[in-house]
């Protein structure tokens, strides 16, 4: 681990204890819930996952951290993250600079959704920020966290019950289990 990394990590952690600050005093009127996950826009959130944004490049298909590509950064472990849903939301739109994860968000760093920091400021800060292989539109970014909460994260490992259960049917890397 080099010394941006090591800054990086620290900065992350801040990243966290604003969220966490900024969801509680963002609750003045009341939470307008959207919709409750179903069994098609959860399916929708895998699509988004494993193609569209391709996150299982650096996370792994299960979430777990064994990353598809080589090439690719080592992502977190998904299935021991503690983050929820507001907290998923957030580092889906915004990223986690300087520690290789990339925002999603089209216009993340352009106005206050960053915690208004903008690209300048990271720039100054000496952050860097990967670019995503495609931006997301919001409700994507729902749908993702839905999929993460319902299927990935705090599940624990991947056995062959779950793995059935994340893809819905009996296929073959289920079998590796
Ligand atoms: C280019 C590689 C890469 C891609 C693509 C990527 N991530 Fe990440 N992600 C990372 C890295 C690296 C970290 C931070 C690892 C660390 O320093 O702990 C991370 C961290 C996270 C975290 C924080 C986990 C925690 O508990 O702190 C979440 C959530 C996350 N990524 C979700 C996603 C989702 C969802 C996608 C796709 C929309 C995605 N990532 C795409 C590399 C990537």
């Amino acid at each position: 681990m080099n010394a941006s990394g090591t800054s990086g990590r620290r900065l992350g952690v801040l990243w966290g204890v604003v969220t966490v600050g900024m969801a509680v005093s963002a609750g003045g009127g009341p939470v307008v819930r959207a919709q409750e996950p179903s069994d098609t826009t959860i399916a929708a959130g895998r699509r988004i996952y494993t193609q569209k944004a391709d996150c299982q490049a650096c996370h792994g298909w299960a979430g777990d951290g064994q990353k598809m590509d080589y090439q690719s950064p080592d992502g977190a472990n998904l299935r021991v993250s503690t983050l929820d849903r507001d907290q998923l939301i957030f580092v889906i739109k915004c990223g986690l600079p300087g520690r290789d994860m990339p925002a999603f968000d089209r216009l993340s760093y352009t106005d206050d959704r960053c915690l208004g920091r903008t690209r300048a400021d990271l720039g100054r800060m000496g952050l860097k920020l990967p670019d995503p292989a495609t931006t997301l539109q919001s409700r994507e970014i729902e749908r993702v966290a839905d999929f993460l909460l319902t299927k990935v994260v705090g599940q624990g490992e991947m056995d062959r019950a779950k793995c059935v259960d994340f893809w819905g049917e009996e296929v073959d890397v289920c079998s590796e289990f």
